[in-house]
Parts: structure tokens; sequence; C-alpha cells
């Protein structure tokens, strides 16, 4: 029997608290595992579940009677398994009616994870031959590990490795396939952990740090310190980094997979954003480690694709700065100048994420001369008023970019609800080019306004993921803390650009 091993926790850096669990594609069950899964179609037969029905006289369609089972997607019944079985357990999972996709897999496999928490489950199995995808035992898998991903650097209990033995018709494929998904939770995981890890041990610096440790994956770094943000006259990074000792940095990942112009990713990176004199009121504060989400994002597509060996050419561009109240903070009222040549009168400095990103959308076309740029940030509490936290806000004048970006990001569970630019007559000011806020109209709105005044004739989106980043329990494939939103929905896409 050809058994293919991927050990996971052999992919990860020593640095990090990631957690994940151990997979084996196989083409048959494994009969030491104490937990066996077995799907169940509604309506239809699943000949695996009638094959061990019979061996058990019963035991499982009486026990799926006796819990009301319906079969529905995502349904589980739990079952002390009969003695003739050589298990401990039988967990009947429901596939419903419907033909499962690539998104309804992975939901399942998060699903799944969710409902083995359990200790004493230790080795799964299970057969995906019933399963009617191709791909169906490596999106499982995928489901699993992004679930069952936990940020534990401070916890004293710390969650044990399960592992699942996974059979299918084509088991060495299964491997292949999940080779690359794997690769993909590993850059969500690092944003994840950045996310999660607290704004005192995640500053600027600390996040150089962390953007560094791609080196090793042939991504070229380079790091702009404060003297080199001035001299290039990047005065609206600048600002927003003045109350911090440490200043603002502009991090620069690059994966050059090919010789085309590059795609870049333009992120937020505000490693906690007080709102500076405007300062947060009311319990929001306590989230805004996670104010970097968009640079976390940028960063974990790049590494994604750089272990993927795209043949795609990316480049990250994150704007770092902590958003800190002290002497040395812009002041409301203060009037910066962009490296764009604009001035800005910074009537909040609450509204510092267009800021940062005004100079790092600037550099990112200046110096890249990218085919396309997006931008992901956590930018306005106006976002989550109008689509909540299951969407993440797209804004672009381009049509086909908008439904490029939100077909990728429905066919891994991230999706996208365009909203409008314009309003633009709301950022005026009486003393500079721009003000930071709108004197009226929607706020997520004349933010991504205030951005596209920095994008000249470059084609680009900006997506707004406040609300998105920080999972306070998991669902499907979310595990909670920092989620790493849009890093697969990133991954996609651009794996799927055409040349
Ligand atoms: N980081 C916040 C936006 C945010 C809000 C992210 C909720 C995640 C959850 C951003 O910097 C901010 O403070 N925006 C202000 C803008 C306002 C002052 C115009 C907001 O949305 O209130
Ligand atoms: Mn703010
Ligand atoms: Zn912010």
């Amino acid at each position: 029997m050809k058994k293919s091993i991927i050990s996971l926790s052999l992919l990860l850096s020593v640095t990090q608290p990631t957690f994940a669990e151990e997979f084996s594609f196989t083409s048959q069950l494994n009969s030491n595992a104490d937990t066996l899964l077995v799907f169940k179609q509604q309506g239809k037969t699943s000949k695996h579940f009638d094959t061990l029905n019979t061996q058990s006289s019963s035991h499982l369609s009486n026990a799926l009677l006796a819990a009301e089972f319906k079969a529905k997607l995502g349904q589980t019944a739990t079952i002390l398994a009969p003695n003739n079985l050589p298990y401990k357990r039988v967990v009947v999972v429901g596939l419903g009616n419907e033909a499962l996709t690539k998104q309804s897999l992975t939901k399942l496999g998060g699903d799944l994870s969710g409902k083995l928490e359990l200790d004493a489950i230790k080795e799964i199995t299970f057969d995906t031959s019933v399963i009617g995808h191709p791909d169906a035992a490596a999106l499982l898998a995928h489901g699993i590990n992004l679930r069952a991903y936990r940020f534990e650097t401070y916890t004293k209990k710390k969650r044990k490795q399960k592992s699942f033995t996974i059979a299918s018709s084509s088991s060495s494929s299964a491997n292949d396939n999940y080779s690359a998904l794997a690769n993909i939770e590993q850059g969500v995981f690092l944003a994840r952990d950045l996310i999660s890890e607290t704004a005192t041990e995640m500053t600027p610096k600390d996040f150089v740090k962390a953007a560094k440790e791609l080196k090793q994956y042939g991504v070229k770094v380079t790091v702009l310190e404060p003297k080199k943000i001035k001299k290039l006259g990047m005065g609206a990074l600048e600002a927003v980094g003045r109350g911090s000792s440490q200043g603002s940095r502009l991090i620069v990942a690059h994966y050059e997979g090919s010789d085309d112009a590059p795609i870049a990713l333009v992120g937020k990176g505000i490693t906690f954003d007080s709102g500076g004199y405007s300062i947060k009121t009311g319990k929001s504060i306590a989230r805004m480690k996670s104010d970097m989400a968009g640079a976390a994002a940028a960063l974990g597509t790049v590494k994604a694709l750089a272990l993927n060996k795209s043949k795609h050419n990316v480049v990250a561009v994150m704007g770092m700065a902590a958003n800190m109240v002290s002497e040395t903070s812009v002041a409301p009222g203060d009037v910066v100048k962009t490296a764009e040549g604009l001035t800005v009168e910074i009537l909040n400095t609450d509204a510092e994420g267009r800021l940062v990103l005004s100079d790092a959308l600037w550099y990112a076309r200046e110096h890249y001369k990218p085919q396309v740029m997006v931008d992901i940030a956590t930018l306005t509490g106006s976002k989550v008023g109008a689509v909540g936290n299951r969407y993440a806000a797209v804004f672009s004048d381009d049509d086909a970019l908008v439904n490029e970006l939100t077909v990728a990001g429905k066919e891994v569970n991230e999706n996208l609800w365009r909203l409008p630019l314009g309003y633009k007559d709301m950022l005026k000011s009486p003393i500079a080019d721009l003000a930071n806020i709108g004197s009226s109209g929607p706020g997520a709105t004349t933010a991504a306004t205030f951005l596209q005044q920095f994008v000249g004739d470059t084609k680009w989106a900006h997506i707004d993921i406040a609300g998105n980043a920080l999972a306070s329990s998991g669902k499907g494939e979310v595990a909670p803390g920092g989620t790493g939103y849009s890093v697969r929905l990133l991954t996609n896409w651009i794996e799927n650009h055409k040349k």
C-alpha cells in the first residue's frame, strides 16, 4: 500500500507558534484509528455507509434514527462503535443532496474539525471515494487544518495534534493537491500569527523581522527606515508613526516568479490604532492590534505564492506605523505633504489608514510600475455598518477587476461586495488639497475615494476588510482570532490571473 505522508510540523518555521494537524493520503482506511468518519448522502444511499451498516447489523442506521439524523450538509452524529468494528467511534457526516463544490468541501472540513475537538480523538480516518468531487480529500484536509489552527503563545493549555488518514481512489493526486493547499495555509497562518500577536509584541520593527523571514523562500525584502521615508517626502506615512518612538516603516516584499510587470499588493499596517489624539473610546480599541491585517494579508499572500513557486511577479508594499498618543503625535488640524505632492489636513487622527496607504500606493506605483494594484486595509467602521463581517467591501472603477476579485473570493469563501467610489467633493479642506475625512457622505466610500487620489493611472482596487480580521469564535474553516482574511482570495486571484 502506498502511503504518502506530509508532516506539516516540518514545514513550519520554528519561530512560529502555529498549530497544525497531520495528514496522510492513502488508498485504504487506517484500521488503527480511534475514530472513523462515514459520509451519508441525503435521499441517495452512500455505499460505504450501507456496507458498514450491514456489517454492524443496522447499528448505525438505528443510532441515526434515535438521533433524528437528516444527513443535512455538515450535520454529524457520533456513535459508539459496535464491537465488530475496529474503531472506538463512528462519526456519520451528512452530505446533503446537492453537488459538493470547492467552497462547500473546504467549509465542511472546517466544520468537521470544529466538531472533533475532543482530546480523546487522536487518529481519524475516512474515505472520500463516496464524495463525487475529484479533490475532496485535499479540500477536506485544507478545511480541517485551517480550522484547527490555534494561536497558543499565551495559553497554558495547548491543543493536541490529531492525525488524519484520508483514503481516496487517487491518493497520490490528493497528496499533490494538498501540498499546494498546505502552502496556502502557511500564508494564512503567517497572517493569523501576525494579527493575533499583541500590539506590544508586534510593533513595526517586529513586523519587519517577520517580513525578513520570507527571504529564505527567495523573497526580496527591503525596508525603508524613518530617515528614508522623510527623504522621499512621504509625509503622511511619517505623520502617523510620529507618536511612537519607533516611527514608521515601509516594507517591500518582492517575489519575482516572472519578468512581467508586477502585481502590487498594498497593505495597511497599523500595529495598534489608538486613534491618536482623536482617541478611540469604548471597547473597539481593544481589537486594534488587528489594524495591520491588510499588511499581514499582503505578506501572507507573498509567502503562499513563494512556497508554491508561483509563475507571477508579486510585490507587497506595506505601510507600517503604531498610531499612538504622545507629545510628538500628529495633532488634529496639522497639515502634511504626501510624496504624491498633495497636502492633507488631518482633521481626525483616527483616519490614519488612508494616510499610510496614500504614500504606500504612491511608492508601489512609482517604484514598481505595476500592471495592477490592490490595497487591503481594515479601513472603516462604516464598511462594517454597510456589509458586516461576512463580506469584505471592494471599490474600483474597473468592472473587470472587481469581477475577477469577486469570483476569486467566492471560490474560497472570502466574499466581496462592491461599494461605490465618489463623493470627492466631501474631501475639501480650506487649507490643504484634501481633508483626511469626509465632511459628510458614506465613510467607507470617502475613505476609498481619498485613496484613489494616489493611484495615478494604475489599474487599482481597494478592499476594506474592517470587521473581517479578527473572529471571536470559529466557524467553517475560520479559526478564532486573526483570520488571515483575503490571503486565500488574493492567492487564488493571482494564480488565475491571465498573463
Ligand atoms: N482601524 C479603523 C477602522 C476599523 C473599525 C477597523 C472597526 C476594524 C474595526 C480606522 O483606522 C478608523 O479608525 N476609522 C475611522 C475613520 C473615521 C475617523 C473617519 C472609523 O471608521 O471610525
Ligand atoms: Mn483609526
Ligand atoms: Zn485604523
